[in-house]
């Protein structure tokens, strides 16, 4: 699918939830909200658990039926919040092939998220044999058949299953290893895949995951979850409420056979790790930033905006006292943000040449410094002009070029440092339009906020206190929404017809 096709979906739930809380654009963040739910209803039901095959069901039917307020709602917490986090890790996936986010610089959170897939199938199937009802036994046996369809066992483990007898405390100990081993496997794994990403949104913004909460604890409530009959293996379970998120495996494997269930199951996996090798991305092609040692004041700017912990900090060759930005080209996205963060990159530098502390050589910062001059000084003076700076991921800016309009599209909106905008107006602009993707659209993670951050003052660097809002205005649209655009620049338009009497900034520059 077009990845622009897939933003109108995603787009589509703007409507209801708000950008910010778009579900959608949240997923990794909601994927750590439900582990953490199974985490802490988790360790609540294992302390009531009684972990032996005979104790098991009625240590946990009892919660259901005469706890229905705390252990009950634990219960049906935890079976809802195993079931969210399947979906959620799904749909993550999903998102990220459909938008193309597996290869190049993020190989490596592509890579890592593939083992999540397997410990988060395992501990969701692994849950149901804990409480030993005939759904558990199913799923046991049924995965039981499964391994053995593989030559792996001298002994099949379908004979565990051959009498009520055989199902010991010891082959309980098993599942019991298996539902706590696992999981911690996965926190392990959750930790490594983010481990190249900076500021990983980890937790959902705060309406998202009280809403998340509310809806599971409205689901415990409202459809409480309740044991089968007792495991018995006399009786060959037949008409079960299966949980067809965690268990469709079962199913499956009764239709097309255990075999073609791993041959499917290799398959996908091969597929997925492979993928990042069949498609290079127009980032992956693009040049990486560069250091210039000789303006890089060792400042940590770009250290700490890179999104993909892209820079590190090495010992200044030239100036012992310093330090020295360094890109590994392996991690780089060529996102530029961290030419927006140095302060080197500012064009009131009076050198004719602008050169910075880090630079994209393919957009080099001075050659839009360069290009602005030309630009503003082709368009007629006696008319308002206007400047847009956008993104080459965001909304298209070249749909806004006109006489009186000239658009800069950067590899990243966070590439921009604000000084430029105080030049612009400096050099002639009557207003300067600036536009990204809406926050958890950025195609780079962190352009967005830090754009605005770095506008409203709370981020180095920050525009000035003296350039005049009047002649400003942001846009926060993704690609698809021109349309917001368009309204933006009109906005701006009236905004600086309102306020001619507000002074020029190039009185105030240098004040
Ligand atoms: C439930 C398990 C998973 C959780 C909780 C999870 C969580 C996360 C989080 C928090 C991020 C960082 C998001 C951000 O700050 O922008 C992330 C990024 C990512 N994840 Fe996952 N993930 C999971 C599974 C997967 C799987 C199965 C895949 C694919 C095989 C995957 C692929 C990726 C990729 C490619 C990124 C990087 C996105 C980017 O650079 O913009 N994840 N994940
Ligand atoms: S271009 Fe982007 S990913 Fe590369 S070093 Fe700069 S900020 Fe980091
Ligand atoms: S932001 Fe610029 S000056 Fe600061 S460490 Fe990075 S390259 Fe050097």
């Amino acid at each position: 699918m077009n990845p622009l096709r897939w933003r109108r979906i995603e787009q589509a739930f703007d409507r209801p939830f708000g950008a910010a809380l778009n579900p959608w654009r949240n997923l990794g963040a909601l994927g750590f909200l439900l582990f953490w739910l199974l985490a802490v209803s988790g360790i609540y039901l294992y302390a009531v658990l009684d972990t032996s095959a005979g104790g098991a069901y009625a240590s946990i039917d009892r919660l259901s039926r005469q706890q229905w307020y705390l252990g009950g709602v634990m219960r049906s917490l935890h079976r809802y919040a195993a079931d969210g986090f399947v979906l959620v890790m799904a749909a993550h996936l999903l998102r990220e092939l459909l938008l193309g986010h597996y290869a190049a610089f993020r190989r490596f959170s592509w890579w890592t998220g593939v083992p999540l897939l397997v410990f988060g199938f395992v501990c969701a199937i692994g849950g149901f044999w804990l409480n030993w009802d005939r759904l558990g036994q199913f799923s046991a046996q049924a995965t039981a058949e499964w391994i053995d369809a593989l030559p792996l066992l001298a002994t099949p483990l379908t004979r565990n299953f051959l009498s009520a007898g055989a199902v010991s405390d010891r082959l309980f100990s098993l599942f019991v290893f298996v539902h706590l081993g696992v999981p911690l496997l996965l926190v392990f794994g959750l930790w490594f895949h983010i481990q190249r990403i900076s500021r990983a949104a980890v937790f959902p913004p705060r309406a998202l995951a009280f809403g998340t909460i509310a809806m599971l604890l409205a689901l415990a409530l409202a459809a409480p979850v309740m044991s089968h009959a007792p495991a018995d293996l006399a009786i060959e379970p037949t008409t079960l409420a299966l949980d067809w998120i965690a268990l469709f495996v079962h199913p499956l494997g009764a239709a097309i056979g255990h075999g073609a269930v791993w041959l499917l199951v290799a398959a996908l996996l091969a597929a997925l790790l492979l993928l990042p090798w069949l498609r290079t991305t127009h980032a992956a092609q693009a040049p990486v930033a560069v250091v210039n040692p000789l303006s890089c004041n060792g400042c940590r700017r770009c250290f700490d905006d890179c999104p993909y912990a892209a820079v590190t900090m090495v010992q200044h060759p030239l100036r012992r006292s310093r330090q020295l930005a360094q890109v590994d080209a392996d991690l780089c996205a060529s996102c530029g943000i961290c030419v927006g963060a140095c302060p080197s990159s500012t064009p009131f530098r009076s050198a004719a040449e602008l050169v910075t502390g880090i630079d994209m050589p393919s957009a080099p910062i001075g050659e839009l410094r360069a290009r602005l001059q030309r630009e503003l000084g082709a368009m007629n003076p006696d008319a308002p002009r206007f400047v847009v700076f956008g993104c080459d991921h965001g909304a298209a800016v070249s749909t806004l070029a006109a006489p009186d309009v000239a658009v800069f599209s950067l590899m990243c909106t966070g590439q921009l440092p604000p000084s430029f905008i105080e030049y612009a107006l400096r050099d002639g602009a009557d207003g300067v339009l600036i536009t990204a993707c809406q926050g958890t659209g950025c195609e780079f993670r962190l352009g967005q906020r830090w754009s605005e951050e770095r506008l409203d003052g709370a981020r180095e660097p920050h525009l000035r206190a003296q350039v005049p809002r009047a002649r400003l205005t942001t846009a926060w649209a993704d690609p698809g929404q021109e349309r917001e655009l368009a309204a933006a620049l009109q906005r701006l338009r009236r905004q600086v017809q309102h306020n001619v009497a507000t002074p020029a900034v190039a009185s105030t520059v240098g004040a």
